[in-house]
């Protein structure tokens, strides 16, 4: 150990490289917050329990206003916006702090928007189609939304050899049982879910209670590529 006092490390978030936005954590916490002092406690729960990442979705007023104060406050979480529907909402939320987008769907225009911003983004698919024509713009890692009403792990299984290229975090209606049938699955990176931050938890400033879900979350292991 060196005697000389070394000044205290700054936390920074894990390495968000274009290729390892489904590689910073096995479940990614898709979160609402309604009350903008809600959101720093948060993060550092899903912190503290081992899941330093979020997907803060853009569907309360302060969404943006979360975004900000995390991104401030909590520089070791990997921020992101989720419910990107358009171009200015990309560019509000990278504004505001977010490191990457995600969207529940992906229309050329949506892509190129989500393109021009300069952050990885996850644009949504649920058909074949939807893959190729993200594939087709260049971009390999998607969300599968909504993934359990739209055919669950059994259909990424069965698109996994046809579509090989295409690398997915499925969102929508998993839970913390579900979850292992899709990390399983060679074309999963990761998964996203609400079930880690339940509004109740919120609501009640059970902060505790969020990282014992983060933290059986952050035990569930990808198969890999
Ligand atoms: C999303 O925004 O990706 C989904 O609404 C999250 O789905 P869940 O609430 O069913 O986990």
């Amino acid at each position: 150990m060196s005697s000389t006092s070394e000044p205290a490390a700054t936390p920074s978030a894990p390495d968000l490289g274009a290729s390892s936005l489904l590689d910073v954590v096995p479940v990614m916490p898709v979160v609402l917050v309604d009350r903008v002092e809600d959101a720093v406690p948060l993060a550092r729960a899903l912190v503290a329990g081992g899941l330093p990442a979020i997907e803060l979705t853009l569907r309360t007023p302060v969404a943006l206003e979360a975004i900000s104060v995390i991104a401030s406050e909590v520089p070791e979480i990997v921020l992101g916006a989720g419910t990107v529907l358009d171009a200015r909402q990309a560019d509000m939320a990278v504004a505001a702090g977010a490191r990457f987008l995600v969207s529940p769907g992906a229309t050329p225009g949506l892509l190129a928007a989500m393109t021009s911003t300069g952050v990885p983004f996850l644009p949504g698919t649920a058909t074949v189609s939807e893959v190729i024509a993200v594939l087709e713009s260049g971009v390999t890692q998607m969300k599968f939304f909504p993934a359990e009403a739209a055919g669950g792990a059994a259909y990424l299984k069965s698109i996994a050899s046809p579509v090989p290229a295409a690398r997915f975090c499925p969102t929508g209606g998993i839970t913390a049982a579900s979850a292992p049938s899709y990390l399983a699955l060679p074309n999963v990176g990761c998964v996203g879910g609400s079930w880690l931050t339940p509004s109740d938890a919120i609501a009640a400033g059970d902060w505790d209670r969020i990282t014992a879900l983060a933290a059986a979350a952050a035990a569930l292991a990808p198969a890999g590529p």
